[in-house]
């Protein structure tokens, strides 16, 4: 992307510019930065934040945030509510800075979706995106997953609490139900490539079909369409087997390995105790 826009600049402005006041803004916009994954050292946002100014609640906010998954992502402030984290003083301007501020609520579901687009157009869809539209009494993702210390997602979200805050718990348990022998099993592959990984093995294909078909059935959830995850509940079992079929074969290999091994060291030690006895037996 910033190569395109690099190449762009390139054509469009390269005859009008005078070299020396090219180069510096050359410099300035490209070269301080690494040229992907771009990662702030210093963020105005959180500097100024997490300082003693600023009212107690407020600095939560960031203890909050330092916990959360997405910081150990490099999802920042500004990700969210735009503004600048690398000028202190223009940092929050609407106009200049694209700072958004506190999103009101139904918008809410935009700003997350505008990373997570396959859950926005689950969630658009769903009973709950639709009661937000029409009526504002649909939860959206904050709801559910709070907005600053979020945490990677499971099951365990839908909990009574949680959930019948505004319709009978009876729903949302139908939904736990109808998904909980997928998650058993997404639980019991994740133990066994832990245990691989410990062993020093490293199943990276098995690993990649987990990762995109686990990730692939949590946003299912999103339509909470209780029909809906019944019905595709057996083609995820089916596919999660197969994965699980796959890291047991690992399994194997290993402990016949380690098997053939131990019958390599039994062969040698044996051998020892025969040569052993044949050099101890007394000469005639
Ligand atoms: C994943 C997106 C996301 C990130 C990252 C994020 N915020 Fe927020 N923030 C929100 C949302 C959504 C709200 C409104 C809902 C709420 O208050 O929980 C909010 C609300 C706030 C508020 C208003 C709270 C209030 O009580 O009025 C402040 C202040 C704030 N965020 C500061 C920050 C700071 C500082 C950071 C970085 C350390 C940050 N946010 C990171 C999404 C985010
Ligand atoms: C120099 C200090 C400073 C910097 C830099 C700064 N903020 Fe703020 N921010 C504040 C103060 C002060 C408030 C208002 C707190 C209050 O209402 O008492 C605030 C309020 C907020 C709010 C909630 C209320 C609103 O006005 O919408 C959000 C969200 C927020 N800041 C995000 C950010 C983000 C994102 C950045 C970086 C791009 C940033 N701030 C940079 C000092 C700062
Ligand atoms: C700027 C992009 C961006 C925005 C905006 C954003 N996220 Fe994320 N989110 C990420 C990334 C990157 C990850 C880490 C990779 C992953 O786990 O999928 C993540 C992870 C998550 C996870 C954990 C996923 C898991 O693996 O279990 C949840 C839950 C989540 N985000 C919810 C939200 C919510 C709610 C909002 C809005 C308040 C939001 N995100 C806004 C980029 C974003
Ligand atoms: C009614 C509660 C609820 C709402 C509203 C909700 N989520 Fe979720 N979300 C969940 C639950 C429960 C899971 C875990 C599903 C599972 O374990 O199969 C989840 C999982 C996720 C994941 C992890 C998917 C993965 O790859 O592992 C992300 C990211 C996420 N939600 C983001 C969002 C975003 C963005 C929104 C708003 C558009 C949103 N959620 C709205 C309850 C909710
Ligand atoms: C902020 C209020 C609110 C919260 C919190 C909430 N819901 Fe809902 N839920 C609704 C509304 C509104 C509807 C749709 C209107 C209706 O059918 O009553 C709905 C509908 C549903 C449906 C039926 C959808 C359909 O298409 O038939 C399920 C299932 C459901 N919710 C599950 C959950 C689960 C699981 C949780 C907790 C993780 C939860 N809800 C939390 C407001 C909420």
């Amino acid at each position: 992307m910033r190569s395109l826009v690099l190449s762009l600049l390139l054509i469009a402005g390269l005859p009008g510019i005078s070299s020396a006041g090219y180069r510096e803004d050359f410099a300035r916009e490209f070269m301080s930065k690494t040229w992907s994954g771009e990662r702030i050292e210093e963020n105005a946002c959180i500097d100024c934040h997490a300082s003693e100014r600023m009212k107690p609640v407020f600095r939560e906010i960031v203890d909050e945030w330092r916990k959360s998954w997405h910081a150990q992502n490099d999802i920042t402030c500004h990700d969210c509510h735009g503004g600048d984290p690398k000028d202190p003083s223009l940092a929050m301007s609407h106009q200049q800075r694209g700072f958004i501020g506190v999103p009101p609520y139904a918008k809410i579901p935009d700003l997350c979706g505008r990373c997570h687009v396959g859950i926005l157009r689950y969630f658009n869809e769903s009973g709950h995106g639709k009661a937000l539209r029409t009526s504002g009494k649909g939860p959206h993702c904050v709801v559910c997953h709070g907005s600053h210390n979020i945490q990677k997602a499971n099951i365990e979200i839908i909990s009574e609490q949680r959930c019948s805050k505004c319709h009978t718990y009876g729903r949302a348990q139908d939904m736990k139900q109808a998904m909980f022998l997928v998650e058993k099993k997404i639980t019991e592959i994740e133990d066994g490539i832990k245990a691989l990984r410990r062993a020093g093995i490293y199943p990276e294909e098995q690993e990649q079909a987990f990762f995109s078909t686990q990730a692939e059935f949590r946003t299912l959830f999103h339509t909470v369409d209780v029909n809906l995850v019944k019905e595709r509940t057996g083609e995820y079992t089916r596919k999660l087997d197969d994965i699980e079929k796959g890291i047991s074969g690992t399994f194997a290999d290993l402990r016949s390995r380690k098997n053939f091994s131990g019958f390599l060291m039994l062969l040698v030690s044996g051998m020892g105790v025969v040569m052993l006895l044949l050099s101890k037996t007394p000469k005639e």
